[in-house]
């Protein structure tokens, strides 16, 4: 027989158990192609790709901008290392994403710090403050999701999954909850007891002028895609300002247009000391990074942070494409109009439905709750099924919430009128088949 080049080519199954199961699973698809809102399988099947890589590829698969500026990239130059040269898309990189700083303060000059992943982007954000302040505390929010490398994985509290028997953390991480309307009575009882269990934490277990920073995603992403309320943020803004904190949003998921607005923060009036980003940042290659002032990312002295990839010239050319796309697509403005339509169409359509929770979402970042009749009881068998159903029907979608109560949609801002549509009856049908 010819070398078993075909068999390694289309042994699926065997190819597959080479993975490791640290790799939890959504799908055994295997993919052939992937363009614009859909993937297409080495079986011939095609999927709307409502999961975005995970809230990576908002300008959907292979957008031929961004194609193009890696293509072009590569052949100038692939590797070209931070310590060692400029290379031309990073400089432009450094000049442009500041420009995008989300609410900022007037006289104040910003920069940019470019790392390969979000955890990576979190351990930035926590050296930062650490070294800025000279505190080492950190406050986070129950449901939170910052990563998993240990420093990230400390600030970290969407399922104990990813904390379970890797104890000791980082020390110094304290948790309030997240303001979570639904579960916590509505908006403004969620607000005042998130900031009541803040001043409880500096009574009884740490004292402000330990805390470096607030670290806080500004809509709840692995936790469950909870919008906050409106004064979340500005409030936190305030005690930090009270006692020197530094206000780090993790922009990682609600950033890059996601939500209607470049950034989620900008919803709010608040003007956060470090922005962590990553995901949407460069249509799906690795790169992540940190917006802080300058007065504040001057002070990690030369060396004392870093890596051998941050900042990689494809990368960043890739990012430059994907600022490119979504301005002149207006993407966020289309994330606005698509979520607006898409939130009151699948309202409607899980009205029936007495399992359906809550439908919530901003911008093109919505969830549906699964919970029993006191609306409370999570329900992770319907949304694990309502997947199942839609992934049958040729839609992917993904789960969230620390029981996985809430399925996720996260459709790449391209995404079309029809598209969304075609979601919402798949969605709708699917909430039929399951009983929810
Ligand atoms: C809000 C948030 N922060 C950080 C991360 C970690 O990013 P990465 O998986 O690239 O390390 C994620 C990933 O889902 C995230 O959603």
């Amino acid at each position: 027989m010819d070398h078993h080049a075909t068999d390694v080519l289309t042994d699926w199954d065997t190819l597959r158990a080479g993975i490791p199961p640290v790799w939890a699973r959504y799908t055994d698809l295997v993919v052939e192609r992937a363009s614009g809102s859909w993937i297409e399988t080495t079986d011939g099947e095609r999927y709307l790709d409502y999961t975005c890589g995970i809230g990576v590829t908002n300008t959907g698969h292979a957008h031929p901008r961004v194609v193009a500026a890696i293509v072009e990239q590569a052949r100038q130059g692939i590797h070209l290392q931070q310590n060692i040269v400029y290379h031309q898309p990073g400089l432009e990189l450094h000049r442009r994403l500041p420009e995008r700083y989300p609410n900022p303060r007037a006289d104040t000059a910003y920069g940019l710090f470019l790392s390969n992943s979000g955890a990576e982007a979190v351990e930035a954000a926590m050296k930062l403050a650490k070294r800025a302040t000279r505190r080492t505390s950190f406050i986070c929010f129950r449901g939170g999701f910052h990563g998993r490398t240990h420093g990230a994985m400390s600030l970290t509290s969407s399922s104990v999954k990813y904390r379970a028997h890797f104890e000791p953390l980082v020390g110094g991480v304290h948790f309030a909850p997240y303001p979570y309307p639904l579960r916590m009575g509505g908006a403004d009882a969620a607000l005042d007891a998130t900031m009541a269990a803040i001043d409880e934490l500096f009574a009884t277990v740490v004292a402000p002028d330990d805390v470096a920073a607030f670290v806080v995603e500004p809509v709840l992403g692995e936790g469950g895609y909870v919008i906050p309320p409106d004064g979340f943020l500005p409030a936190l803004r305030e005690v930090a300002d009270r006692h020197g904190i530094l206000l780090a949003v993790d922009e990682v998921q609600s950033g890059y247009a996601r939500t209607g607005r470049f950034f989620a923060t900008e919803w709010t009036d608040a003007s956060p000391d470090i922005v962590i980003m990553a995901k949407g940042i460069a249509s799906g290659l690795p790169l992540s990074g940190i917006l802080a002032p300058r007065s504040l990312l001057d002070q990690l002295a030369p060396g004392s942070h870093g890596g051998t990839y941050g900042g990689n010239a494809v990368a960043c050319a890739a990012a430059l494409a994907t600022l490119d796309v979504i301005d002149e697509e207006r993407l966020a403005e289309r994330a606005h109009r698509l979520g607006e339509r898409m939130l009151s169409s699948l309202r409607e359509r899980a009205a029936d439905h007495r399992s359906v929770a809550e439908v919530r979402g901003r911008g093109l970042m919505l969830a549906l709750e699964f919970a029993d009749g006191d609306r409370l009881t999570p329900r992770p068998d319907l949304a694990r099924a309502l997947l199942a159903e839609a992934m049958a029907r040729n839609v992917l979608l993904l789960s969230c919430g620390t029981h996985g109560q809430a399925v996720r949609i996260i459709p790449p801002l391209v995404t079309t009128d029809d598209e969304v549509d075609l979601a919402v009856a798949v969605i709708g049908d699917s909430l039929a088949a399951i009983g929810a």
